[in-house]
């Protein structure tokens, strides 16, 4: 069944629309939301008919199914990515950030440092400081506009004694970034050079676009590390009924993970998760290609609106995720001010403070929304932008106004 863009007009309680947090963010709810990372359609017909199925069922009686949720994974990954996944190597977790908290805290103890590459997924750094690990940080570099690794940075910060874990985001929010495969070589020969575990969120792993290739740790580096793999959240839209799956070919890390996963009493999901999951992983690929096609098209108008009608306004290439890394330094904003900016233009942007302290000229825009809410979103922020030309000259200091 094929993508379509619709998306859902009754009234909800979705966290994007939250009053308290637009309020708090931009000192407005007139926004539009493009901030949390969920999709703003309605989900592949397969998944929708089998949630269905249960509701119109009525009945609730205890019923999950990790081992047909596993080979679904497993069959998916082989038809899309080409990667075995053997399906006795997952452990089920409620939830990505959720499988992550519990690797740090059984692979690390207090007191260690585990190791994230910045700008980064906010949640990283509370979920490491939460289990009482340090946060340390590797800054990517921007080499001609692209995001790569500063490998000797980076081997400087895992060669630190403390540091026993890296958490390697493939492909990378809000970067954008698909890593290649040599990268992804590079960055497990200095993690094994220094003792160091990377735990690999994956969780974008389908969101990746034409030209770019998705390549999973597992098939670099299955018996030493760990991957959050295969949760159908972004994939299929489905942030509020799925879980997480932790993958491991190590045989102690699978153990602890498994034994953990299950002494917790959370090694299964609902009939919900359980049954959208299978439906989403057997009979979502066709859904999904039309969605990225979309996402495609939407990333190119973005790119070209940015080059004709505000050049002053940056994007890094986005190779994977819905997520588009935004610059606006050219701009002369403070911080502050361009966050001002942004509700004063209804334009409901993550902003780049978030993802790391040095990044307050960026944001990250979520642009898995109908495409024309990415397209007046765009033309409100470029008539704010001239409209406080006044104050702002938009023109990073110039006197010139013709430049956007
Ligand atoms: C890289 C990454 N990991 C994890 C998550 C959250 O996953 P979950 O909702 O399964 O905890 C997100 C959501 O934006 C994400 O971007």
């Amino acid at each position: 069944m094929k993508f379509t863009e619709k998306k859902v007009a009754a009234k909800n309680s979705f966290i994007r629309n939250s009053s308290s947090m637009l309020k708090n963010v931009f000192g407005t709810t007139e926004v539009t939301p493009f901030w949390i990372a969920d999709m703003d359609f309605t989900i592949a017909k397969p998944i929708q008919q089998e949630l269905q199925r249960l509701v119109e069922r009525n009945q609730f009686a205890y019923e999950n199914d990790s081992a047909t949720v596993f080979n679904a994974i497993s069959g998916w990954f082989k038809r899309r990515h080409n990667l075995t996944l053997s399906s006795n190597q997952f452990v089920q977790v409620p939830g990505v950030l959720a499988g992550i908290a519990l690797l740090i805290r059984e692979l690390s103890q207090d007191g260690e440092g585990v190791l994230i590459q910045t700008p980064a997924y906010h949640q990283f750094a509370k979920v490491i400081s939460g289990a009482g690990r340090d946060v340390v940080k590797s800054p990517l570099q921007l080499v001609n506009g692209r995001y790569e690794v500063d490998y000797s940075d980076l081997e400087e910060k895992l060669s630190a004694d403390n540091v026993t874990l890296m958490i390697l985001c493939n492909p990378h929010n809000p970067v954008g970034r698909v890593w290649r495969e040599h990268e992804i070589r590079q960055i497990q020969t200095l993690a094994e050079k220094h003792g160091v575990t990377i735990i690999s969120d994956e969780i974008h792993a389908d969101i990746i676009y034409s030209g770019h290739k998705f390549t999973s740790l597992m098939a670099t580096g299955a018996e030493k590390h760990v991957a959050l793999i295969g949760s159908p959240a972004k994939t299929f839209g489905m942030q509020s009924i799925s879980n997480g799956y932790i993958y491991s070919e190590n045989q102690e890390i699978f153990d602890t993970m498994s034994k953990l996963s299950q002494s917790l009493y959370i090694d299964h999901g609902n009939a919900f998760t359980t049954f959208a999951t299978i439906a989403a992983f057997d009979q979502g690929g066709e859904w999904l290609d039309g969605f990225l096609q979309q996402m495609q098209e939407t990333v190119e108008w973005i790119a070209s609106f940015l080059a004709e009608k505000l050049p002053n306004v940056t994007m890094t290439p986005v190779e994977g995720t819905y997520q588009v890394w935004l610059d606006f330094s050219k701009l002369g904003y403070s911080n502050d001010g361009l966050v001002k900016l942004f509700g004063d233009a209804g334009f409901g942007v993550s902003p780049g403070t978030w993802f790391g302290e040095n990044h307050g000229q960026f944001a990250r825009m979520n642009f898995a929304a109908p495409k024309a809410d990415v397209e007046s979103a765009f033309l409100r922020l470029q008539a704010a932008i001239s409209s406080a030309s006044g104050q702002y000259n938009g023109c990073g200091g110039s006197a010139s106004k013709s430049c956007c």
